[in-house]
């Protein structure tokens, strides 16, 4: 088995004020290593509870969930916090940067949480792997723009060297050119770093950049398309 990624018959409700909403309904997706995947579809399709499922953020009502062959849907919170950190990296379309540090400061910080030895030189790597020119390394996110920003969030996501890398419309700020350099930056992470990266996007000129894509429509998987070599 070699795939990064896979949902077993995953459902996810929700109740609010007796009110259930069947999130997700019944879904199986498999997600190779290596794989650039998207996942796309109409709002309030389950793509968010989808993605935040695979990255163990949120838990299922029932199915399962192996993410590099570990059974999120098992795991105790403890062994979960643990394994997210060692395997995932998120990014999102807000870039939840803390603004009151410099972008090399953002990138240090989940790997003085890991306890890792030299952060410094480790977020200088990833800096680098995201392509953020050394002349912006010092300044705050509010000091840098939306394209920049992102690519800090990415070092960041990169810094404990996460087999998988889930971003939530990590385009959805951004200018379409901006835009399509942060997802050639994602690509190249999935074909030199053989990350596996799955993106939720809403512009069908990037999902068929994307290896993998998963449409989905209330709740389920609509259709799968697979553009793999
Ligand atoms: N925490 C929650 N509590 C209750 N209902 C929720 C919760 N999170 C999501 N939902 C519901 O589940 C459904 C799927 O939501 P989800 O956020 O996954 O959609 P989405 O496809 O990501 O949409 P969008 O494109 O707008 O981000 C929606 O009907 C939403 O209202
Ligand atoms: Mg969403």
């Amino acid at each position: 088995m070699n795939n990064a990624i896979e949902l077993k018959n995953v459902s996810k409700l929700y109740s609010v004020k007796g009110n259930i909403v069947e999130a997700l309904q019944k879904v199986d997706l498999s997600i190779p290593s290596a794989v650039f995947a998207s996942i796309v579809g109409p709002s309030g399709s389950g793509k968010t509870t989808m993605l935040n499922i695979m990255g163990g953020l949120d838990r299922p009502s029932k199915g399962e969930i192996y993410l590099a062959g570990q059974p999120f849907h098992k795991l105790s919170e403890t062994e979960l916090v643990a394994h997210r950190r060692r395997l995932i990296g998120f990014v999102f379309q807000s870039y939840n940067l803390i603004p009151n540090l410099s972008a090399i400061e953002n990138v240090e910080l989940p790997l003085e949480f890991a306890r890792s030895g030299n952060t410094r030189q480790r977020a200088l790597a990833c800096l680098e792997m995201a392509e953020l020119p050394t002349s912006r390394h010092k300044h705050r996110p509010n000091q840098l723009s939306g394209g920049e920003q992102q690519r800090v969030a990415i070092a960041r996501a990169l810094a404990n060297d996460p087999a998988v890398i889930l971003a939530d419309e990590p385009t959805g700020n951004l200018d379409s050119k901006t835009g399509n350099q942060i997802i050639a930056l994602l690509k190249r992470l999935t074909e030199q770093e053989k990350k596996t990266v799955v993106i939720i996007t809403h512009s069908p000129s990037i999902a068929v950049e994307t290896m993998l894509t998963a449409e989905m429509l209330d709740g389920t998987i609509d259709r799968t398309v697979n553009r793999q070599k």
